[in-house]
């Protein structure tokens, strides 16, 4: 029996007791209690969206991975930060960004005066792809509905979209991170200022390239004001 979490609630209410055969696996198991569309994801409320993802196998990568990584910050922050997928050491911790890259994350946030707890960080992907390979299209697709409601929960004022993998999903677009960063585009309806810039893991490899992340993120730090003073955004692309 597939029931949605929902319909698993609406069962206990009424007092129905949920019989499950003992033969099948344990992600078997798991997946019965997990939500299992788009439609039952978008009605989750935080915990039971984390409890989602803690518990997903809609994609292969649950088979390699230690521990999800939902992704982490107030549900009240106004700027999500959006990475790739999590890392060897974020698949041990279960949090996003915590080896060399979230280190220099961490310092590119402080430069425009906002540190982790003030920001919600999660990823693309919430597990690891094997040996850190690029997400697979469809593994982001399956993953995607996860973000969107983590987007639709939180309501942030502006989405950093770091690397390219980021941005090209957030924004459905082939075009290379070079084009994309120094502007604003927007995500979603409605629509929600978004702003490109380079991966720190690939500013740890280029660091000649700080300089234009510097200028993406002062771009970030100026909408993030202007519509913190309920001002609408003058920067557009
Ligand atoms: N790189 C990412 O894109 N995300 C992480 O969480 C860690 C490294």
């Amino acid at each position: 029996m597939n029931l949605s979490q929902r319909q698993r609630r609406y069962l206990d209410i009424i007092g129905v007791d949920i019989w499950a055969s003992r033969a099948g696996s344990r992600e078997r198991q798991q997946s019965d209690q997990a939500p299992d569309g788009e439609d039952d994801i978008e009605q989750l409320g935080w915990d039971e969206l984390r409890q989602a993802v803690a518990c997903c196998t809609r994609c292969e990568l649950h088979e390699s991975r230690s521990r999800t990584v939902f992704g982490i910050g107030s549900p009240q922050a106004d700027c999500l930060i959006v990475g790739e997928a999590p890392g060897a050491e974020e698949d041990r911790q279960g949090e996003p960004f915590v080896g060399p890259a979230g280190q220099l994350l961490n310092e590119m946030l402080a430069a425009i005066g906002l540190h982790r707890p003030d920001v919600f960080i999660a990823n693309i992907l919430k597990c690891r792809p094997p040996r850190n390979r690029d997400p697979r299209p469809e593994e982001a697709a399956c993953c995607e509905p996860f973000l969107r409601r983590q987007i639709s929960l939180l309501e942030p004022r502006v989405i950093l979209a770091v690397g390219r993998v980021a941005a090209q999903r957030l924004l459905g677009t082939d075009s290379a991170i070079g084009t994309l960063r120094g502007r604003c585009h927007r995500y979603g309806d409605p629509a929600i200022p978004l702003i490109v810039t380079y991966h720190p893991a690939y500013l740890l490899r280029s660091p000649l390239e700080k300089r234009k992340a510097w200028v993406d993120l002062q771009l970030a730090r100026e909408v993030l004001a202007e519509r913190r003073n309920g001002a609408g955004v003058g920067a557009s692309g």
